[in-house]
């Protein structure tokens, strides 16, 4: 399946965008029916759209929630609409000592924290692959840093008057653009205690999520190249409940709206 033809007529693989949640996805797939009208397919029990968004031929989509979602929903990107790379946006907890919400990171490297077989493997090793971290594509987390830091230095002075009551910090500090690893795994972490635990265990990790180190394994495995950006909705502590739910009702979009636009604008 292809979306567009360049001027010399080859064809062009879609990117592939998707977030679990609507929310996270921003505004992406109305500036795509501005920008070329949607065709939508469904299958699998999810809506993939079809068009040009910010200049790029996209197919967007909603992941869902957990491994097996995003698993299931990068194998379809793959197969049946031949992406030549997937992006995923969304919101996560920061574990991070100097993570703070409203801050965003770019996974540089992708780990299950859920996955263990031991003693048959070493912890977090997916069996029979022979190792524990995935790669997320240099260039692409590159660009993705690069259009976050842009929309931080850009739109912040708005953030911070538009969201400063939610968001005190954002008053005084501007948000940071974080790199480096992004750990994933079928639970939502809403404890102090779960926080010490992930941090002894993987004290690099960055920010915890549901989703994408399913989406680098299955994109691993394919040859297909990946990034992952995510938001910090919330520190994973006791208040991630309460934090999560009113960013992603009332913050989320904003930022992967801001980001994505200009990702999407520099993506060729
Ligand atoms: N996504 C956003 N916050 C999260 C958390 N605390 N745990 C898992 N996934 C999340």
């Amino acid at each position: 399946m292809t979306l567009s033809t360049q001027a010399g007529g080859a064809a062009v693989r879609p990117l592939g965008v998707l977030a679990a949640l609507p929310q996270e996805l921003g505004d992406l797939i109305a500036a795509m029916q501005a920008e070329s009208g949607v065709v939508t397919r469904t299958f699998g029990r999810r809506d993939y759209h079809l068009g040009t968004v910010h200049g790029a031929p996209c197919v967007v989509t909603l992941a869902r929630v957990g491994k097996v979602a995003a698993a299931a929903t990068a194998s379809a990107l793959i197969h049946a609409f031949d992406v030549q790379a997937i992006v995923f946006t969304g919101v996560a907890g920061g574990v991070g000592e100097n993570v703070h919400v409203g801050d965003v990171v770019v996974g540089e490297t992708l780990l299950q924290h859920d996955m263990n077989c031991e003693p048959i493997f070493p912890r977090h090793e997916i069996p029979l692959l022979g190792r524990a971290r995935f790669d997320a594509d240099r260039a692409l987390a590159q660009a993705l840093a690069t259009a976050a830091e842009r929309f931080v230095a850009e739109e912040g002075a708005a953030l911070a008057a538009q969201f400063g009551g939610a968001l005190p910090r954002l008053a005084s500090v501007a948000p940071r653009v974080h790199r480096g690893l992004v750990i994933s795994g079928d639970q939502f972490v809403a404890s102090a205690a779960a926080v010490g635990v992930l941090r002894a265990l993987l004290p690099d990790a960055l920010a915890v999520e549901m989703e994408g180190a399913a989406i680098a394994q299955v994109c691993y495995e394919y040859g297909v190249p990946c990034a992952i950006v995510r938001t910090i909705s919330d520190t994973a502590d006791e208040h991630a409940s309460a934090s999560f739910s009113s960013f992603l009702t009332d913050i989320a979009g904003t930022y992967s709206t801001g980001i994505l636009k200009r990702f999407l604008a520099s993506y060729r």
